[in-house]
């Protein structure tokens, strides 16, 4: 028959009154004896009370928050055959961290490495001793957690910074470490967090400068588009490795073309402009290079490709850029799209888009053709796998049949994924791309 103990806070030094931070068994629960039972923290360290002898959690006389000195009763115990009963146990504490330094900033700790276990303020039962020697691994600092906890995630490998806490006072507690563990595992291989949650990155932080101490400033808040399309840009920036490819297109004779149409057009309300062809040439160039209308499938071992060809163009409005997406490019005419590219283009400037005209792309447009420039490296629309940037078209000497002649060149750069588009293939796509536009009978055939 087993005999109930009363387990008691053991002798724990100077510290009087120390909150329970943590309860690590529950009632009839099966421990072993040294099995951690409560901890206990104060402002400068965490106490674990160990089990004095191992049987089965009877009752808990404590709670979470309450404050505790030595020879409080923790709970009731009964203990297994041939232990010893009836006298009230205390257990020796198990293991004493240093408090947190969750309030010190990274830049204020000291350059030599904290030690991962500090001294309490007396001297410590020989338990204590014991596990305070414990091969410590890495110290993690800045985290709030118990030494059962952090023996658990170093056995687990999981580096405690990692990991979000549910407990008071934003302390770590072991279901932390084992959701992190379960998320861990359940998550997609490598190619796929490229696409979204987590990165594998452990930057350190910017630098916090006070700009004001070189001279006057002025804060200026971020636009609402700019607020929601930054982390997404940043998102796409490191998780998709980028390749940009750039080529020249001799765009005389689309220009000519163009302005012989501009005037009849005009009268039908239709602005015609390069950018047009460019939508169109695109959406051509996507049927015959469908690895480019397509997007990587969650987990990142297929690609989808889509049958339909939808062409998302970047459009600059006093609040930040949007992406209106003009559908089924492919079965449009230039005119036709150029309609659109208008009125979508007004309707973003003035704030009247649809959530659902800026869905669906299969392939971004960027042109700061109007604006200027020779080239840049615009930044992957992801889910899709390529962009093409449009530069500012100038006139330049093009070595023709032995003589140099005045030709209207066009600058384009194709960012691609290089998960999904090599090398060969991109070069081909804006090979063909080119010649589409330089030939603008083969563009309207
Ligand atoms: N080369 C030379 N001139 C060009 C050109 C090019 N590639 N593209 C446009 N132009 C000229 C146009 O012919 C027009 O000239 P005009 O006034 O003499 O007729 C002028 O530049 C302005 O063109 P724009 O009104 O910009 O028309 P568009 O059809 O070329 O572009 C938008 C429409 C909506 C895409 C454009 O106005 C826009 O917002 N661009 C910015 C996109 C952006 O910010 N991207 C950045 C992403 S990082």
């Amino acid at each position: 028959m087993a005999n109930t103990m009363e387990v008691k806070v053991p002798d724990i030094g100077d510290f009087k009154d120390v909150p329970v931070v943590e309860i690590m068994v529950s009632v009839g629960a099966r421990i072993e004896k040294e099995d951690p039972l409560i901890s206990l923290e104060s402002d400068k360290a965490t106490i674990e009370v160990p089990a004095p002898a191992g049987g089965t959690v009877k009752s808990i006389e404590v709670k979470v928050g309450d404050k505790v000195s030595q020879g409080s009763l923790v709970l009731m115990l009964d203990v297994d055959e041939g232990a010893a009963a009836g006298t009230p146990a205390s257990a020796a504490p198990v293991a004493v961290t240093a408090a947190p330094a969750a309030a010190v900033p990274a830049a204020a700790q000291p350059s030599a490495p904290a030690p991962a276990v500090q001294p309490p303020a007396a001297p410590l039962p020989a338990a204590a001793a014991i596990a305070v020697a414990e091969p410590a691994a890495a110290p993690v600092v800045g985290v709030h957690a118990s030494p059962s906890v952090r023996r658990f995630a170093r056995e687990l490998g999981v580096d405690l910074s990692q990991v979000g806490a549910s407990g008071p006072k934003a302390r770590i507690v072991k279901e932390d470490v084992q959701s992190f563990v379960k998320r861990a595992l359940s998550a997609p291989p490598m190619a796929a967090p490229a696409r979204g949650a987590g990165l594998p990155f452990d930057l350190p932080p910017l630098p916090q400068v006070d700009f004001s101490k070189f001279g006057p400033v002025e804060t200026l808040p971020l636009s609402r588009i700019q607020k929601l399309s930054g982390p997404n840009l940043h998102r796409n920036w490191v998780s998709i490795p980028h390749v940009t490819q750039f080529d020249e297109v001799d765009i005389t004779d689309l220009e000519a073309f163009r302005k012989v149409q501009l005037e009849a057009l005009k009268k039908q309300g239709v602005r015609l402009t390069v950018l047009a062809f460019l939508v169109k040439a695109v959406a051509r160039a996507l049927r015959e290079f469908p690895t480019f209308n397509a997007s990587l499938a969650p987990g990142g071992d297929s690609l989808v490709l889509k049958k339909y060809v939808h062409v998302g163009v970047a459009v600059d409005t006093p609040d930040g850029l949007v992406v209106p997406v003009i559908r089924d490019c492919d079965r449009k005419g230039v005119s036709e799209i150029a309609r659109e590219l208008a009125s979508l283009s007004e309707a973003a400037r003035e704030k009247k888009l649809k959530p659902t005209d800026m869905q669906g792309g299969c392939f971004s447009i960027s042109s700061l053709g109007g604006i200027g420039g020779t080239a840049f490296t615009p930044i992957i629309n992801a889910p899709e796998v390529a962009i093409l940037g449009v530069s500012k078209a100038t006139i330049r000497p093009v070595y023709v049949d032995g003589a140099f002649v005045p030709r209207l060149m066009l600058p384009l750069s194709l960012s691609y994924d290089h998960r999904v588009v090599d090398g060969a293939t991109g070069a081909r796509f804006i090979t063909h791309l080119n010649g589409l536009l330089s030939d603008v009978r083969r563009l309207l055939l």
